[in-house]
């Protein structure tokens, strides 16, 4: 379809960009569980500059244009906690999100010791669980967000090459 989408690590000059894709992306899940209130549709323009700052954040790009968004940090356990991951609607399933999970996952493993991944999913995001489980994420629990919205934790264990050092 000649589109050429890139991967790369978020600058803060994408804050911006991020914020409005994550707010425009995110009109779905709020819509499927009747919740407008949902943390990526609250999160202030502030607190992702932060998470750009701070964590492990990709972003896909078309020419200029951000299509594309993962961010991820290590826990205190050792975990990697991936997050708000989101592709512009008229760009999903062409596996950009797959792409930028693998980039996340890659780089919390190399630059941050991540043992292990973690993520969580709406019950009813049939989507986003299916394409967790296809990249080898199990359920490892449930939870409840601070929206009320239940949750599937899932996790996958970090691929023992990406730590295996050069001695
Ligand atoms: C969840 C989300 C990020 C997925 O992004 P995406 O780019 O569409 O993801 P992918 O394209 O990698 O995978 C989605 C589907 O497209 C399919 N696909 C992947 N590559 C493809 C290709 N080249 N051609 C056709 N289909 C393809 C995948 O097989 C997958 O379908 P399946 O899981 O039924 O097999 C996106 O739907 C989104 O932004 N949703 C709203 C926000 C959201 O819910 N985020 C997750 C919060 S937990």
């Amino acid at each position: 379809m000649g589109m050429s989408v890139t991967i790369s690590v978020a600058t803060e000059q994408d804050a911006e960009q991020i914020f409005r894709l994550q707010y425009l992306c995110f009109q779905s899940e709020a819509a499927l569980y009747g919740n407008y209130r949902i943390d990526p549709l609250v999160q202030t323009l502030d607190s992702v500059r932060a998470e750009v700052a701070s964590d492990c954040v990709f972003v896909a790009r078309l020419g200029e244009e951000v299509v594309g968004s993962v961010r991820g940090s290590v826990t205190e356990d050792g975990a990697a906690s991936i997050g708000k991951l989101c592709v512009h609607p008229r760009l999903q399933g062409h596996g950009i999100g797959a792409r930028l999970l693998r980039a996340a996952e890659s780089a919390l493993a190399e630059e941050r010791g991540a043992k292990k991944f973690r993520l969580s999913a709406g019950h009813r995001s049939e989507v986003s669980l299916r394409l967790y489980r296809r990249l080898g994420y199990e359920a490892a629990g449930t939870s409840q967000g601070a929206d009320g919205v239940p949750m599937v934790v899932l996790e996958k264990q970090a691929p023992a090459s990406t730590y295996a050092t050069t001695a």
